[in-house]
């Protein structure tokens, strides 16, 4: 398990149960940034990036593509990358260690610079989190691959486009399809991924891809298609939304039988979630990129399966596990992507919720209160998923080890106290 110390390394959250109101404005997608700013290595002209959260995670990617000579200014969430005349083609252990996504700009590096060596990630507190796609891909792409003292050592003289099945034991992969992706732009002739996969950050990056210049086709299906480009410009472009942050404050909705309005954000990335929700008893109105939700007093339960795009996302699996725990009955949760993303199980059943976990499958029989404690943040989405539970939660909670969420939701805290909620961060 990969330990990582962020702004909040020692701080916890504080929370009462809360009921919440009103209007929250949902930030620029932490998911779709990252592979957006890798992909800034595959020109030497400047990009402009706007609506990028201000987030632990985008701080750590910033100091990678500073490593690999990049010159950066990041203000009012807009990122310009500019290149130095100092170039990398290096990542080391210290950076990736604490974010898998940095894995990411293996893709480009070999595209661009001929030449990477980027530290492998670690293992992870939601899963095993192998890279074989990543490597399988580039490798059919022609780059020279080899794995040596936990980096792996690429070369690439001349990429050639392919046809490459991407899928693997869970389906697809999003960073293996953008890394892939971002290899094939730059490669002689044309690439088909397929199994690529279909979710709205893939989306994102295509665009951006093609704003620099790339040909693509099919992006947001499992066939994409790539002619590739000799070179890349810079890009003036902006993130989606940020869909997890959304679906957290739909989840926190349900779970504090708050009327919420969610601004911002494309309820077309969320239908699963809604769906979803609306089954658990919510009444949920989407009009241009405001959703409202109006939960019913009792939830009803529902069975989820997380699956790839357009499925139920698992970055959303925690949040609504912890709304079922107050469900009107008995509900399953099967995890399709990573099998092992049950460590919030533990903590939600501290806190009097009754959950029982075999394998990929949890059930979750509803209780009509859960109780503030002392509980344990492990990774982002199941920190949020206390947060939810402490809102609702009788007593105080209180949540340690929160620089996860500072990695993936920005000001959370300050977007809850402007809804009402009653939540203070605090020296550890
Ligand atoms: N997999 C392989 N081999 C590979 C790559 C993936 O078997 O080479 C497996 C994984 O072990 C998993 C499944 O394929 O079972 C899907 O994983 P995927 O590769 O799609 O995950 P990822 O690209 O590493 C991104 C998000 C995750 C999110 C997953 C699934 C980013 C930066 N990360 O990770 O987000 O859970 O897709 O949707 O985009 C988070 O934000 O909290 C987070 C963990």
């Amino acid at each position: 398990m990969t330990l990582w110390l962020g702004d909040g390394d020692m701080d916890k959250f504080v929370i009462q149960k809360s009921s919440l109101k009103g209007e929250i404005k949902i930030s620029g997608s932490k998911n779709a940034s990252l592979p957006i700013m890798a992909a800034t290595l595959l020109t030497d002209e400047e990009c402009r990036i706007s609506g990028v959260p201000n987030l632990a995670d985008i701080r750590t990617m910033i100091k990678i593509l500073e490593v690999l000579g990049k010159n950066i200014e990041f203000d009012n969430n807009v990122l310009i990358i500019r290149q130095k005349d100092k170039k990398s083609y290096v990542t080391p252990y210290r950076l990736v260690r604490t974010m898998r996504a940095s894995f990411c700009v293996l893709g480009p590096l070999l595209a661009r610079r001929k030449k990477a060596k980027v530290s492998l990630p670690g293992g992870c507190v939601i899963g095993v989190r192998p890279v074989d796609l990543h490597i399988k891909g580039l490798r059919e792409l022609g780059a020279k691959i080899a794995i040596q003292k936990g980096y792996c050592i690429g070369e690439a003289k001349s990429l050639r486009g392919k046809h490459i099945f991407l899928g693997g034991p869970f389906g697809s992969s999003v960073l293996a399809t953008a890394n892939v992706l971002m290899a094939a732009v730059l490669a002689r002739g044309e690439t088909n991924i397929e199994y690529a996969a279909c979710e709205p950050e893939i989306v994102n990056l295509a665009l951006f891809l093609k704003k620099m210049g790339a040909r693509i086709k099919g992006e947001g299906t499992p066939l994409i298609t790539v002619e590739g480009v000799d070179s890349l410009g810079g890009a003036d472009f902006k993130v989606i939304a940020d869909r997890i942050e959304a679906g957290t404050f739909i989840a926190m909705a349900l779970a504090t039988g708050s009327n919420l309005t969610i601004s911002g954000a494309n309820p077309f990335h969320l239908t699963s979630v809604i769906e979803t929700a609306r089954k658990m008893g919510a009444d949920i109105i989407c009009k241009n990129s405001r959703i409202n939700v109006k939960p019913k007093r009792v939830l009803s339960p529902v069975n989820i399966t997380t699956l790839p795009y357009p499925g139920f996302p698992t970055d959303l699996q925690a949040q609504f596990m912890a709304c079922l725990c107050l469900a009107d009955g008995i509900s399953m949760i099967t995890e399709k992507i990573y099998p092992d993303r049950f460590m919030h199980v533990a903590e939600l059943n501290r806190m009097g919720a009754h959950i029982q976990r075999s394998g990929p499958y949890a059930i979750i029989e509803g209780k009509k209160k859960l109780f503030g404690a002392e509980v344990m943040a492990s990774d982002l989405r199941a920190s949020a998923a206390l947060v939810a539970a402490g809102l609702v939660a009788e007593g105080k909670t209180q949540i340690l080890r929160i620089y996860h969420i500072d990695r993936g939701y920005e000001k959370l805290e300050d977007k809850l106290k402007g809804l009402g909620a009653k939540i203070k961060r605090e020296k550890q």
